[in-house]
């Protein structure tokens, strides 16, 4: 919420499963003690990302927008990012980062040619073609959602984040930015601890 407020976007729609929406609802509010204005709206089958990110269709109303894993820790800026698609042409735009071996596995991981541009995108590979993984904060313009209902689920029965990345970029449309300060995934038990002590940390700092 706080990487999404930083860089400029105040109106903000959560997307949850049935079973947490009522705890997030009763962390988060109307938005008012982060000055922004938070919607609610619940995915009702797991349905991979593009079928959450299809539950926004009508908040877009029509404008690009930022769509963030609610698990998804950035420790940089994305203002700068956020700037740059609203300014571009690009249909689409990902952050990359780059992980050990061990975490690029459990990511989406970026595949780059010898000049460093990406030419593919796999998901949690078993043997990552780069470092570079995907971070969970993707931009879009509204034609998004007709590319969502060109997808077909993957073996897993799921719509898959990186077959719609891979489509914008056959497309010459997609465009990759590189973050240098890293993320982080709280998306396992392990990750959670590590990120709380991480945070904890930063506190301490601050
Ligand atoms: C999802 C995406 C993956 C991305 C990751 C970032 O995976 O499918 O491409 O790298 O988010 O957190 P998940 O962690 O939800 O399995």
């Amino acid at each position: 919420l706080y990487t999404l407020i930083d860089a400029g976007i105040k109106e903000i729609l959560i997307i949850s499963g049935p079973n947490h929406m009522g705890a997030i609802f009763e962390l988060l509010g109307s938005g008012k003690d982060f000055d922004c204005d938070l919607t609610y709206r619940v995915q009702d089958t797991a349905g991979g990302l593009p079928h959450a990110i299809n539950v926004a269709k009508h908040f877009a109303n029509g404008e690009k927008f930022v769509s963030m894993n609610g698990d998804n820790i950035i420790i940089e800026s994305i203002k700068p990012f956020v700037k740059e698609f609203e300014q571009g042409k690009e249909l689409s735009r990902v952050l990359l980062t780059q992980v050990s071996e061990e975490e690029a596995k459990q990511a989406g991981v970026a595949e780059l040619d010898h000049e460093g541009n990406v030419v593919g995108f796999e998901e949690k590979p078993k043997i990552p073609k780069s470092n570079w993984a995907v971070i969970g904060c993707y931009m879009y313009t509204p034609e998004v959602f007709e590319v969502i209902r060109t997808l077909k689920p993957s073996a897993r029965g799921e719509l898959e984040i990186t077959d719609l990345h891979n489509h914008y970029l056959k497309q010459g449309a997609l465009k990759a930015s590189k973050l240098s300060h890293g993320w982080k995934d709280a998306g396992t038990f392990d990750e959670l601890v590590n990120i709380n002590v991480f945070m904890q940390n930063k506190m301490h700092e601050s």
